[in-house]
């Protein structure tokens, strides 16, 4: 089977973070060179391993909220050759943190996605795959979320500029860009984590091993997705769909876990019986969305389905964080 990305440069905004370095690993595989771009708020170079040292690939530190300093990355690494799709990853990814001071999510997740559109227009990059989230629909109750859903009210500083973002993008799509894919996540969960409910649960363990407190009643119910399938998802939809503006749910189609549930595996997993104690609201912070559950016939359509659901990406995940946070 032909290779269809060897002999690509893309790059790849937030490429440091969770989600962005086993996207590059996936990339790589396929053939493609690429340039990360990162400001390490949250990512590292040390998420990236060995992927940071291979010829194929350039990293450097630029906050990608400014249009010029990732020109001056790409410019940089011009040997690598043109670059000609973008990844765009760079985001806040504490939500609470964006509630407490906003500028956060102004900065990292909306002017990101300003200063990427500003470049791939200076430079005729035709093709843009955009990580949005579930957070856009905002607390629509217990309606199943389809790609159409509406009203589209986020309750976070986070999920408004996520929203910002996507409509930033429909209009670049309408005067200059050739091609954008918005991927609406669900919760992602695998290694190198570096924030999220398994990882504040292992965290809290590690640092007491006898209690677990958890943010919530722990009713709070939500889909959760495995980085790796995630992943394949987005590549799928990259190679596969043929919208010039198409918006896709990925994650998969039951009705989630409880926050309850991943504290009690994550207990039984790390071992030792601690107590665990929970809040008294059915949701962890300001802007936490308590209940929701994807549709995803959209992606189904496409030809894509999901091989593991909620129970089996958190188990995975809880185990991996174990592991390498033990390690
Ligand atoms: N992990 C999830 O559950 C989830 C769910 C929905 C959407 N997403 C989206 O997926 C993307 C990746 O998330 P992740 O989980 O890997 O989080 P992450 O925090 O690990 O990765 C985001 C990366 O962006 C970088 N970054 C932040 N601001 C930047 C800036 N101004 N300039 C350059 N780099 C900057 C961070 O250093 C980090 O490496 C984000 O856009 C996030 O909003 C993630």
């Amino acid at each position: 089977m032909s290779n269809p990305l060897a002999a690509e440069v893309h790059l790849i905004t937030g490429g440091a973070g969770f989600i962005g370095v086993n996207l590059a690993a996936a990339l790589l595989e396929r053939g493609c060179n690429l340039v990360i771009l990162d400001n390490f708020s949250r990512g590292s170079r040390a998420n990236l391993g060995a992927l940071a040292d291979d010829p194929r690939v350039g990293v450097a530190q630029v906050d990608c909220s400014d249009a010029g300093a990732i020109e001056a990355g790409l410019t940089g690494f011009a040997s690598l050759g043109t670059v000609t799709e973008i990844w765009h990853l760079a985001a806040n990814s504490d939500i609470p943190a964006g509630i407490a001071d906003p500028r956060i999510d102004l900065t990292d997740t909306f002017l990101t996605t300003f200063a990427v559109l500003q470049v791939m227009a200076a430079r005729g990059i035709e093709t843009l795959n955009f990580a949005s989230t579930g957070a856009v629909y905002g607390d629509l109750g217990d309606v199943e979320l389809r790609e159409t859903s509406a009203p589209l009210e986020p309750i976070s500083n986070y999920g408004a500029m996520k929203l910002a973002s996507e409509v930033q993008i429909r209009a670049a799509v309408e005067a200059f860009l050739g091609r954008a894919n918005i991927f609406r996540f669900p919760n992602v969960v695998g290694v190198p984590a570096t924030h999220g409910v398994i990882y504040d649960f292992v965290g809290k363990l590690l640092a007491d091993p006898s209690r677990l407190e958890v943010l919530g009643d722990g009713t709070q119910r939500k889909p959760y997705f495995h980085c790796d399938t995630l992943v394949e998802a987005m590549l799928f939809i990259r190679d596969r769909s043929a919208l010039a503006y198409g918006v896709y749910n990925i994650g998969p189609s039951d009705a989630g876990v409880t926050v309850k549930w991943i504290a009690e595996t994550v207990a039984d997993v790390f071992g030792g019986e601690p107590e665990i104690v929970y809040g008294r609201e059915n949701r962890g912070w300001v802007g936490d969305v308590p209940k929701f559950r994807y549709n995803t016939d959209k992606l189904r359509q496409l030809g894509w389905t999901a091989e593991i659901g909620s129970q089996a990406s958190v188990r995975k995940a809880i185990e991996q964080i174990v592991a390498l946070r033990r390690s």
